[in-house]
Parts: C-alpha cells; structure tokens; sequence
C-alpha cells in the first residue's frame, strides 16, 4: 500500500531510521496531511531526545497529549519515561512491609536483605518498557483517535523496544509469581500482626492486565491491516548498511514494512556547483542501489523526497514536505 493509503486506512504507523536521515519530519508531515484529511490523528514521539514539539514548533508538556492549535484532528505527545518510574515501583509492590506499616518490627531480620535485593531487581530497559506501556495506552485502549503514528527514535533503540514485548512477558510472568508469593507471605504476617481480613491485591492484577495488553499490542503490530512501518532513510552507504539490519531485524518481529522514504536527495545538476554536482552523483549511484537492494526484495513504495532549501520544521515546511509523501506514484 502506498503511504497515503496506510495514512487513511491504518491505526497505527510507525517511522524509523537511521539517526538525523528525516524521521521527526516525515512523520510530523504524514500526521498533518492525515489530519487534514479528516483523521483524528496522535503523533507520539519515542524517542527519549524528543524533537517532536521543535518540529512543530510548539511547546509540548512532557506526558500530556497536547492538541495543536490551528490544526483540527491533529494532537502530539512526547512520552517521558522517567515519568513512569513511580508507577512502575508501585506495581511492582516490592515495599510491602514499609506499605503494611512494619518496616520497625520487621528491621534486623534475615528476610529484610532479601526484599532490598528484589526491590532493586529492575530489568534492563525498564525506562524503555516504562515508555512502552504508556505506548500501549493508546494502541491497547479505547480512545478517540483514528490513527497513532509514531515517530521513533534512531534504529539501535526502536529495535531493542519493538524487541520489548517478547523480554517484557517474560518478565512480567516472573514478577507476578514473584509477587504471588511475596503477597501469601505478608499476607500471613500481616494478618499474624494487625489481624487484619485478607485484602485483594490490585498491582497483581494490574501486572496481568499489562502483560494481557503487552500480548493484545504485540498482535496488533504484528498486523498489516492495522500497523506499518515506514523505513526513512538518505542515499548514503551507511544508510543502506543500517537500513538493511533495521529490514531484517524487522521481518524477525514480524512488523510490516511496505514503504521506504528517500529523503535529502539533491535535485537536477542544472545551476548546481561542482560540490553538489559530485553529492547528486554519489546519492544517484547509491539510489540506483537502493532500488536494486530493497524494491524488489520487499518494498513496493519507495518515497523520494528532494533536499530542501531550508530547514524543514513548521507547518508550511511540513506540508511542503507532505506533499512528497503522499503523491500518488503511477
Ligand atoms: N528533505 C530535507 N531537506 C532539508 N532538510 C531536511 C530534510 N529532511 C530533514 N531535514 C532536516 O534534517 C534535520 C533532521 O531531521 P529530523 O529531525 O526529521 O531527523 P530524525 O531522523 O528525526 O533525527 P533524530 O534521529 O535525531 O531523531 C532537521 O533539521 C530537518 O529540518
Ligand atoms: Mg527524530
């Protein structure tokens, strides 16, 4: 499908690359056209060096989505992890005795070591799987938008998070036996101390409603009706190397890729000097491989997208570049 149809038919879309190649921009492009088209659109930023709000040139409070003024349907939200971390201390329930009011009587004993260890256990990239829970919100809950487009962070961390889903059950199926058995013990002693009647355990079932949203966000990813990635990437071997690596890590979490987007190509040799007359050739040569490498393997779409004069940020920069994006190939 080409990027204008998944821009009106998708739920989610995510953009991915390379460091600087254009992602922030093609995905802050992409949102506004599928707004004006009529679609009730969030465009969230993942990465943790969020541009997201620069390139529209607003300023976008940290975790709170924020509708853009003068653009209907169109609201942006960049995601801040660190954020997450109290919650995250909280589900995993691992002060029990401090909640329970007995951190004095308990003090001195063996047990206690044990529970400073577990309270420490934290799994790699847990600000990444914070992140992605948040993520999961807007893919796994009901809400008003029609389409969530992401704009990631450069490849090496949108991998290891696209990776999360599969590291992050596992871990949530540890942390909640872990927590079963925390939850009998205290339980026990608390009721030994303050006979107090069994109470249920809400982080235990929040943690099993998150790993049942971690399984329902997975398939939805994993769906080509639903979600597409789009590879945005410049004309430069390094580009091909990495974009090659992002393809294959891609295909191995089963995410659909149907577009490839070109970005910065230097236009036609009239008027240009010998220093942009020698780049055109080297990003010609370097296209012709592209196309050779990707089309046929995998990509129906490829997008080319020219360098522009300026720099692209802004609405009527944004739109200019949009227009790029959408056109209709024959
Ligand atoms: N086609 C283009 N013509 C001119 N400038 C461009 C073009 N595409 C992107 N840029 C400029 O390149 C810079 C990087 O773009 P952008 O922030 O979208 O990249 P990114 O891939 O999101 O970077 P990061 O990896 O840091 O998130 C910006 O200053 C943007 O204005
Ligand atoms: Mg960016």
């Amino acid at each position: 499908m080409e990027l204008r149809e998944l821009l009106l038919n998708l739920k989610i879309i995510m953009f991915g690359g390379k460091g600087g190649v254009g992602k922030t921009c093609c995905a802050t492009s992409s949102a506004i056209w599928a707004a004006e088209q009529g679609r009730n659109t969030l465009i969230i930023s993942t990465d943790p060096a969020h541009s997201l709000g620069d390139s529209l040139g607003i300023e976008l409070a940290p975790g709170i989505p924020t509708p853009i003024e003068n653009i209907d349907n169109l609201t942006a939200l960049e995601i801040n992890p660190k954020a997450n971390m109290a919650e995250f201390r909280g589900l995993t329930g691992m002060n029990p005795l401090e909640e329970m009011g007995m951190g004095d009587i308990m003090e001195g004993m063996p047990l206690l070591g044990d529970l400073e260890d577990l309270a420490s256990i934290n799994p790699p990239g847990i600000d990444e799987a914070l992140a992605f829970g948040k993520i999961l919100e807007f893919i796994e809950t009901e809400h008003d938008y029609d389409l969530v487009i992401f704009d990631t962070a450069p490849t090496g961390h949108t991998l290891r998070f696209l990776g999360l889903p599969e590291t992050l059950s596992g871990w949530i199926g540890k942390l909640i036996k872990m927590r079963m058995k925390l939850g009998n013990m205290f339980g026990a002693l608390k009721r030994m101390f303050t006979r107090e009647e069994k109470k249920s355990d809400d982080s235990l079932e929040m943690l099993e409603r998150l790993n049942q949203s971690i399984l329902n966000a997975r398939e939805d990813l994993t769906n080509p009706t639903k979600n597409s990635f789009v590879v945005v990437m410049i004309p430069e071997e390094m580009a091909i190397l990495e974009t090659g690596r992002l393809l294959n890590e891609l295909i191995k979490y089963d995410i659909p890729v149907s577009n490839i987007v070109v970005n910065q190509l230097y236009q036609d040799t009239t008027g240009l000097c010998d220093f942009c007359k020698s780049r055109r050739e080297m990003q010609q040569r370097n296209l012709t491989k592209i196309k050779e490498i990707f089309r046929e393997k995998l990509l129906k779409n490829l997008i080319e997208v020219p360098l522009f004069k300026e720099e692209i940020r802004e609405y009527d920069k944004l739109k200019e570049m949009g227009e790029y994006l959408v056109k209709e190939s024959y």
